[in-house]
């Protein structure tokens, strides 16, 4: 049998028809930028999520530039992220020349630790630290109450990267729309995904709200006058349009992957690997269903990839010991926790559509490497 990651073809099947139409009326109306279907897609993501306001951005990574931006980010501020998450959350930082500060996490949400934040911010060099980005990783939220606490006394921005964890719930609110700015990526692999780049800023913040869209719009007020230095990050109206047909089927899906990552809980406990660990002040939508295993992940994903199922590794290498980064001098040992997650964590096919035999062959053959390896 051969079990993709993911296979986008089975969803998009079922509402073909409707996104099919959607497209089409993009093209008939010819508003590809800025047009009907982009607002049209803000609000019903806005009335989704209980945020104020949202603006369709270009994609993830660009999101998190632009909120930076809007909340007045500046080269040489310090901005503390996890080590441990995709490269763009850093990636954004140094982009617009202010400098990832990097923390570890937490050992069994694999989320930003709070203890690793305040042994930052208890050192004299937090002063040019302005901002922090935790992560929601893998589908499921960061202890965003902690972490506004400690932005509340420490006076620092706080930007909800939700790449991962769109639909996902903090205490019953929507990741995202509890810090300043909350991010948002709908890369085509996402829960919510597009049929292409794109993104999307959370924000409660009328004055914020206000700058992301005129720094997204190359910083106009108006055409050809130019308030601040912008940037061409909007959000195309196809993909506005594509994303809006299928939100309404976003809760839906996210309950099936609950439903398979219970089934695989279920299926694979007692075998000395870890199982995903969900706090109750979150709920998890698993955009990626991750096991941990005692001593390294190479032996499973080697063995699971050989009997043709998808299993990968999210990520190898923290971000504190990539080259890209190597100019903020940390090194191997910094961030335990992370670097040993690294080592660890591997994950497994998840999305709505799986079938049950899919489902039973990965169990089958976790439980066989688990038993004779
Ligand atoms: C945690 C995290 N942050 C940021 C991004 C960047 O999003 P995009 O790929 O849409 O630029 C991603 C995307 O994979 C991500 O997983």
């Amino acid at each position: 049998m051969k079990i993709q990651a993911l296979d986008l073809k089975r969803q998009i099947a079922p509402i073909r028809q409707e996104l099919d139409a959607a497209i089409k009326e993009v093209i008939d109306n010819t508003s590809f930028v800025l047009g009907q279907g982009l607002v049209r897609f803000e609000e019903s993501v806005v009335k989704y999520s209980g945020a104020k306001y949202a603006a369709g951005v270009s994609n993830g990574t660009d999101a998190i530039v632009l909120a930076l931006l809007a909340l007045g980010i500046e080269p040489g501020d310090g901005v503390i992220c996890p080590t441990f998450t995709y490269y763009a959350t850093a990636g954004a930082v140094a982009s617009i020349g202010a400098r990832p500060v990097f923390a570890d996490i937490d050992a069994d949400t694999y989320n930003i630790s709070l203890e690793s934040v305040e042994r930052i911010l208890s050192r004299k060099s937090r002063l040019k630290i302005k901002a922090i980005i935790p992560v929601h990783l893998y589908g499921q939220c960061a202890d965003i109450g902690g972490i506004l606490k400690l932005a509340a006394k420490f006076k620092l921005k706080v930007i909800e990267d939700t790449a991962q964890a769109f639909g996902a719930e903090y205490k019953g609110k929507k990741a995202g729309t509890l810090g300043d700015c909350g991010t948002v990526s709908f890369y085509p692999g996402k829960n919510l995904g597009a049929f292409g780049d794109a993104g999307l800023i959370l924000t409660n913040n009328k004055a914020v709200a206000e700058r992301l869209n005129i720094l997204r719009n190359q910083g106009n007020s108006d055409k050809y006058y130019h308030l601040v230095l912008g940037r061409n990050n909007r959000l195309d109206t196809i993909q506005a349009a594509v994303l809006d047909v299928k939100l309404k089927y976003l809760d839906g899906w996210n309950k099936k992957r609950q439903e398979i990552a219970q089934y695989y809980n279920e299926n694979l406990s007692g075998l000395g690997i870890k199982t995903p660990f969900v706090p109750d002040y979150t709920n998890h939508i698993y955009h990626q269903y991750t096991l941990r295993a005692p001593v390294s992940n190479k032996g499973f994903v080697e063995y699971l990839q050989e009997k043709g199922i998808d299993s990968r590794v999210f990520y190898p290498v923290p971000l504190h010991l990539q080259k890209c980064f190597k100019y903020l001098g940390y090194k191997a040992g910094d961030f335990p926790e992370s670097e040993s997650a690294a080592k660890q964590i591997f994950t497994l096919p998840i999305y709505p559509e799986m079938t049950r035999e899919e489902k039973d062959y990965i169990i089958e053959q976790v439980r066989n490497r688990s038993v004779n390896g």
